[in-house]
C-alpha cells in the first residue's frame, strides 16, 4: 500500500512538472497569433509576467497641432495593444531630436518610429539603432539616406499639392479662363526644404498649374516659382509672414492685386493672411483664394470666417493606425498593409510604405469630413 502511495504521489509530481514546462514554453511563445496583446500574463500567477515591448515615438514639433494629434494618437493605439511607449517632441531642434533618438535606444526601445524634422540628418544615429537590431518606422516624413528604415507610413504626398492646385484651378475656373480673358495674380508658399514631403507637394502643385503660369491666365509677379525660391524653412508662420509682405510691397504696391495665395501648410496660410491684413486687404470680397494643409483647428475657424478658402484634412487616426500595423509587423512578425513599393526611394533603397488618403476641406464640406466623423467637435470649432 506504502510502495503504490509512493508511486501516485510521483506520478503526480511529474505530471506537475510537465504542466508547468509546458505552461513557461507558452509565455515564451506569446505571438499575435496567439491572440495575446504584448506583455499580457497568459498562465495565472505561477508564471512570471513578460515584460512589455517598448515603442519609442519621436515626433518633430508641438508648436503645429497635428503632430500633437499623431502623438497622442500614436500612444493611444499602441498602449491599447499593450506596448509600453516613449512618445518624445524634439521643438524643430535638429540637435534635440538627435539626442532624444540616442536616449531611445540606450533605454532599451524595441522600435523606433520617427517623425524627423530634418529628413536626413538622423544616417548616424539611424546606424546606431541597426547596430543594436531595433528597427525603425519612418512616420509621415520620410527618412532619407539609410537602409536603417522598414517602413514608411504617410500620406500620398504629390496627391496632397495635386489637390492643391486642382482646388485652385476649379474654382477660380483656370480652364476656361484664357478664352473668356481672365487672368489671375498667384504667390507659392511651399514647405521646408528639409523635409522630403515638401519636395512632393511642390511636385504636385506644379504638375497641375505650371500649364497656366505657361499660357499667361496665372502670372507670378515676384517671379518666384520655383522651390529654391518658395520653400519656407522649418515652415515658419513668421518666415512666411515676411516673405508675403516683402512680395506685397515689392510687386504689389503699385495697384495690382493678388488673387491667389498658395500655400501648403496652415501654419504658413496664417503668415499669409496677417502680411494681407497689414496690406490693406479686407476679408470678403477681394479677398484671395487661400490654400492650406492639416485641416487645423484655426485652419476651420478661419475657413469658417472666410480668411482661409481650403485645407487639406490629413486623419492622424488612420496613420497611426496603418503605422502602428507596421510596429507589430517588425515586433511580432506580423504582416503589415502596404500599398506602395515604387514611390518612396531614399537614396538607399525603395522603402515599402502605406500612403493614406489627404482630403480637401472647405466650408461645403467640413462638417461632414471633420464633426460627422468625429475628428472634431462642434464647439472646438467655434
Ligand atoms: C506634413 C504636413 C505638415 C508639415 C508641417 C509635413 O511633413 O506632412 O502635414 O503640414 O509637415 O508640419
Amino acid at each position: 500500500m506504502k510502495k503504490v502511495l509512493v508511486r501516485i504521489s510521483c506520478l503526480l509530481l511529474v505530471l506537475s512538472m510537465l504542466f508547468t514546462i509546458a505552461a513557461c514554453g507558452k509565455t515564451e511563445g506569446t505571438s499575435t497569433s496567439d491572440n495575446q496583446s504584448p506583455g499580457s500574463e497568459t498562465t495565472g500567477q505561477t508564471t512570471p509576467k513578460a515584460a512589455k515591448k517598448k515603442v519609442a515615438v519621436a515626433m518633430p514639433t508641438q508648436s503645429s497641432q497635428r503632430w500633437i494629434q499623431d502623438g497622442d494618437n500614436m500612444k493611444k493605439q499602441l498602449e491599447a495593444l499593450g506596448y509600453e511607449v516613449d512618445l518624445q517632441y524634439a521643438e524643430d531642434d535638429v540637435q534635440v531630436q538627435v539626442s532624444q533618438i540616442e536616449n531611445m535606444i540606450t533605454s532599451g526601445a524595441n522600435c523606433l518610429v520617427i517623425a524627423s524634422i530634418d529628413s536626413t540628418a538622423l544616417v548616424n544615429v539611424l546606424e546606431q539603432a541597426k547596430q543594436n537590431g531595433i528597427p525603425v518606422i519612418a512616420y509621415d516624413r520620410l527618412l532619407m539616406d539609410t537602409d536603417a528604415v522598414s517602413y514608411y507610413a504617410t500620406f500620398d504626398n504629390e496627391g496632397v499639392g495635386r489637390i492643391v492646385g486642382e482646388y485652385i484651378e476649379e474654382k477660380m475656373k483656370l480652364a476656361t479662363a484664357k478664352e473668356e480673358g481672365r487672368t489671375y495674380n498667384i504667390e507659392f508658399f511651399m514647405g521646408s526644404p528639409d523635409d522630403n514631403n515638401a519636395v512632393f507637394f511642390d511636385r504636385g502643385v506644379h504638375k497641375v498649374l505650371d500649364k497656366y503660369l505657361e499660357s499667361g491666365v496665372l502670372v507670378c509677379r515676384s517671379g518666384q516659382t520655383d522651390f529654391s525660391q518658395t520653400n519656407t524653412l522649418r515652415w515658419s508662420q513668421e518666415a512666411a509672414q515676411k516673405r508675403c509682405e516683402d512680395i506685397l510691397s515689392g510687386f504689389y504696391a503699385d495697384g495690382h492685386h493678388l488673387d491667389i495665395v498658395a500655400s501648403v501648410f496652415d501654419g504658413l496660410s496664417y503668415g499669409c493672411a496677417a502680411a494681407l491684413l497689414g496690406a490693406g486687404y479686407t476679408p470678403g470680397d477681394g479677398w484671395p483664394l487661400i490654400t492650406g494643409q492639416d485641416a487645423e483647428i484655426m485652419a476651420v475657424k478661419n475657413i469658417i470666417n472666410g480668411t482661409q478658402t481650403m485645407s487639406i484634412f490629413k486623419d492622424t487616426r488612420v496613420l497611426a493606425e496603418k503605422c502602428v500595423k507596421m510596429v507589430q509587423a517588425v515586433l511580432e512578425g506580423s504582416e503589415p498593409e502596404i500599398n506602395d513599393t515604387t514611390t518612396y526611394h531614399n537614396n538607399v533603397k525603395v522603402v515599402p510604405s502605406y500612403l493614406c488618403t489627404p482630403v480637401p476641406v472647405d466650408k461645403d464640406n467640413y462638417k461632414e469630413v471633420l464633426i460627422d466623423s468625429g475628428y472634431y467637435t462642434e464647439d472646438q470649432l467655434k
